[in-house]
């Protein structure tokens, strides 16, 4: 017989209580505060009434990203059973998602940032402090955001994101004191309700709030989000101590991988045996590789934060707000790590036993690769990358199964100026393309600087645009093929052409080509092509004849 949880009962009449509720907030059990604004309204209404009394357990989310990453952060989230994904910005994706959902989106996504549960928002019309104060005093239900079930109070932190800041009123448009004004207007809503206030906390807060105030012609709009987590996530937490001048973020790395499909190519390895080697000739402390060989892995990079000790990840706080007497958040949030747990023990076993998937890295500097190999320790994944030290346009990577196709991953150095150091490293980065990888390889560089990727002399077949810092960058992948075999198909193609118009001269064939006509071709171009098709029709007349 099926127990029914007072929790459940609750839950049912907050169901009621909610659809009968108008109001800007509405709340659930487990202490959800539910949304007026979800990434999509209708459809998260619509996935609510089609989960019934489950979807009480529905909240709408939105997850951050380095500027250009949010095609990848999307496909991350549909892939763990997020709803309704879209993405809002360059940099930001909105979805629905059940609890348990929502607790994967926080373990499992690679390029995510922070990961925030949407709370409340006001009309565009917030013009004062007082305006802003008067709203969180009226709108946020304190004892469901702050309490902790128990009777005490959970600590909290408010940070303020200004967006579209000219159109910000001046008396809110500084985030510090925004941010102030939140966090008075929560505690005197607390005060209303007991003798007492809630405690700052800006290393671990229980319940770490992030208010967007966004500029419009009218006033300001503020959206209020509870993070489930506290710190970027885009910190693994295998690095410590002294960092690479150039190392690039844990999350960008993890994209761009993504963006190559490296992950795909380890799952098609492990399924079907395809074997393949990623590599990076200019690793440096090896973000690219590290990344590559977690998904080797299938380590979760939440898990690999627990492992490294990042402070308040065993127990971060969307469960510590969640739970509110019932463990069941607890218990889901403890089933998800062991899932995650075996899948890494089985993946380590499995690329610890084979060379279906190798992983190799190279760097002039040796104090790169110390960092590397620290970075590689801290992370317990040593043993599945082979690094070797020198001038890249040297490196003979060699495999241990011959023919296996090479995927390269790198960012070579650049700058705002190209200093001659670098163009050398570019053309060390050629040779080694050109040289010492076979055809067929798939190179993908980071580059931000046009200038610099000159130096490959090499056409690329797809790009990527993307943002750190006030630096625009390009994903470059290139297919790299021997000369012998661009050479042989140019002269394939040739013949083909002269096949079928064996008069044609060189403009003529560009005509042909395109199929259209073009006025940037030189008109004596036109006439030999006119010429020559004349001659090609007098030919044909002349075969008539003599039929
Ligand atoms: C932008 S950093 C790479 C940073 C790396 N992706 C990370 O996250 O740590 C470029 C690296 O290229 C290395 N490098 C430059 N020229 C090289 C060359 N000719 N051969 C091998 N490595 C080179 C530098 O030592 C530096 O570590």
């Amino acid at each position: 017989m099926t127990r029914t949880h007072p929790a459940r009962l609750l839950l049912l009449l907050s169901v009621f209580l909610w659809k009968s509720c108008s109001c800007v907030f509405a709340l659930s059990t487990h202490r959800r505060l539910a949304c007026s604004r979800p990434s999509s309204p209708r459809a998260a209404a619509a996935y609510r009434n089609h989960l019934d009394d489950e979807s009480l357990d529905i909240g709408s989310y939105i997850a951050t990203c380095i500027p250009g990453l949010s095609d990848a952060l999307s496909d991350e989230l549909r892939t763990l059973g997020c709803q309704d994904v879209e993405r809002s910005a360059s940099s930001a994706v909105r979805f629905n998602a059940n609890t348990q959902t929502a607790l994967k989106a926080l373990l499992w996504t690679r390029t995510s940032h922070k990961v925030m549960e949407f709370l409340c928002e006001s009309p565009p019309t917030l013009k004062s402090r007082e305006d802003l104060h008067r709203f969180i005093l009226d709108a946020v239900p304190v004892k469901e955001l702050l309490g902790d079930g128990r009777g005490g109070l959970l600590t909290l932190s408010v940070g303020v994101i200004l967006n579209n800041p000219s159109k910000i009123p001046k008396d809110i448009n500084h985030s510090h004191y925004s941010a102030l004004t939140v966090k008075n207007a929560l505690c005197d809503a607390v005060r209303e309700l007991r003798d007492d206030r809630p405690n700052v906390d800006l290393d671990d807060p229980d319940v770490p709030l992030t208010a967007v105030l966004l500029g419009t012609d009218s006033g300001a709009r503020v959206s209020l989000y509870r993070q489930l987590h506290n710190g970027s996530l885009h910190k693994r937490g295998y690095r410590s101590g002294a960092i690479h001048k150039a190392a690039m973020k844990e999350s960008l790395a993890a994209g761009l991988l993504l963006t190559a499909g490296w992950d795909q190519k380890c799952r098609d390895a492990r399924r079907e045996d395809d074997a393949v080697v990623l590599l990076d000739p200019m690793a440096g402390s090896g973000s690219l590789l590290l990344e590559g060989a977690m998904m080797a892995v299938d380590l979760a990079p939440g898990l690999m934060r627990i492992k490294c000790g990042l402070p308040g990840h065993s127990m971060p706080p969307v469960v510590r707000w969640k739970h509110d007497g019932d463990m069941r958040v607890v218990d889901e949030w403890k089933a998800l790590l062991l899932d995650a747990t075996s899948r890494a023990k089985s993946g380590l076993r499995w690329m610890q036993s084979t060379d279906t998937v190798e992983i190799l890295g190279n760097d002039i500097h040796d104090g790169a690769l110390n960092l590397f190999e620290n970075a590689l320790d801290a992370a317990g994944l040593r043993r599945l990358v082979q690094l070797e030290e020198g001038d890249c346009s040297d490196w003979k990577p060699k495999p241990k199964r011959e023919g296996t196709p090479f995927i390269v991953v790198s960012n070579p150095p650049w700058g705002v100026r190209l200093t001659e150091d670098m163009s050398e490293s570019w053309e060390s980065m050629r040779i080694f393309l050109r040289e010492c990888c076979p055809s067929g390889t798939e190179a993908w560089v980071l580059s931000g600087n046009a200038e610099a990727t000159k130096h490959l002399g090499l056409r690329r077949s797809q790009s990527l645009a993307l943002k750190t810092g006030d630096q625009d960058l390009r994903w470059l992948q290139y297919i790299l093929r021997d000369r012998s075999e661009i050479l042989a198909e140019i002269e394939e193609k040739k013949s083909r052409r002269k096949d079928l118009n064996p008069y044609a001269s060189k403009p003529a064939k560009r005509i042909q080509d395109t199929g259209r006509k073009n006025s940037s071709v030189p008109s004596k171009a036109k006439e030999n092509f006119k010429q020559a098709e004349r001659r090609r029709q007098a030919a044909i007349g002349n075969e008539w004849m003599i039929d």
